[in-house]
């Protein structure tokens, strides 16, 4: 492995992601119970590991779609704009959708999915995101299920990458520089 300027402290351990996904399962299993089929739609790509590890915890009847944003940041306005830049391969109009995402930080990507989905009208639309950090909201929309509330630190693994990077790791991690041993 090539030398990084950063270590990664394990925060949150492939055990507890595997035993919240246990009980988070059973809530929405309750919440969708009489659904006919549930369209399971991951955020990419960050998503990917926890879509994975979360439908087949559900006993539900599911499918499963993805869709791909990318945002740019302004600084000027402390605005960012959303594209997608895949969009769903299926129909979801009345049809019950739960949209699956890895971390809710400022919320501006959540906030832009949901709005694009609802306006195609499903009967149903809840959210999940396995990490939450509530203090970088510069949008009101909180997550209906989350699996983690974090303080504001820069993470990884679990699907979740810096530069592309660290995707593979099984658990969630912290990211500290080698310079100040810390992120923020
Ligand atoms: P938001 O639009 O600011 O809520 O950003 C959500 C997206 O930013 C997430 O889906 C992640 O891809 C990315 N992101 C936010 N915080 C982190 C982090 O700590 N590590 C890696 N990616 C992050």
């Amino acid at each position: 492995m090539p030398e990084r300027p950063y270590f990664i402290e394990q925060l949150i351990t492939a055990k507890e992601i595997a035993a919240r996904i246990e009980t988070l399962a059973k809530e929405i299993e309750t919440e969708f119970y009489n659904s006919e089929k549930l369209v399971v739609v991951g955020l990419l790509r960050g998503s990917f590991i926890f879509i994975s590890d979360l439908v087949r915890e559900l006993d539900l009847c599911t499918e499963v779609d993805f869709i791909e944003t990318s945002s740019y940041g302004n600084n000027t306005t402390s605005s960012r704009e959303v594209r997608i830049l895949k969009d769903l391969r299926g129909e979801i109009e009345g049809r019950d959708v739960l949209v699956v995402e890895d971390i809710v930080d400022t919320g501006y990507t959540l906030s832009h999915v949901i709005k694009l989905l609802e306006s195609r009208r499903p009967r149903k639309m809840r959210t999940i995101a396995l990490l939450d950090k509530p203090s970088r909201r510069a949008v009101k929309i909180n997550s209906d299920w989350i699996g983690f509330e974090i303080p504001d630190n820069f993470v990884v693994g679990y699907g979740i990458d810096f530069a592309q990077e660290n995707r593979n790791l099984p658990y969630i991690g912290k990211i500290r520089f080698a310079d100040n041993g810390e992120n923020n």
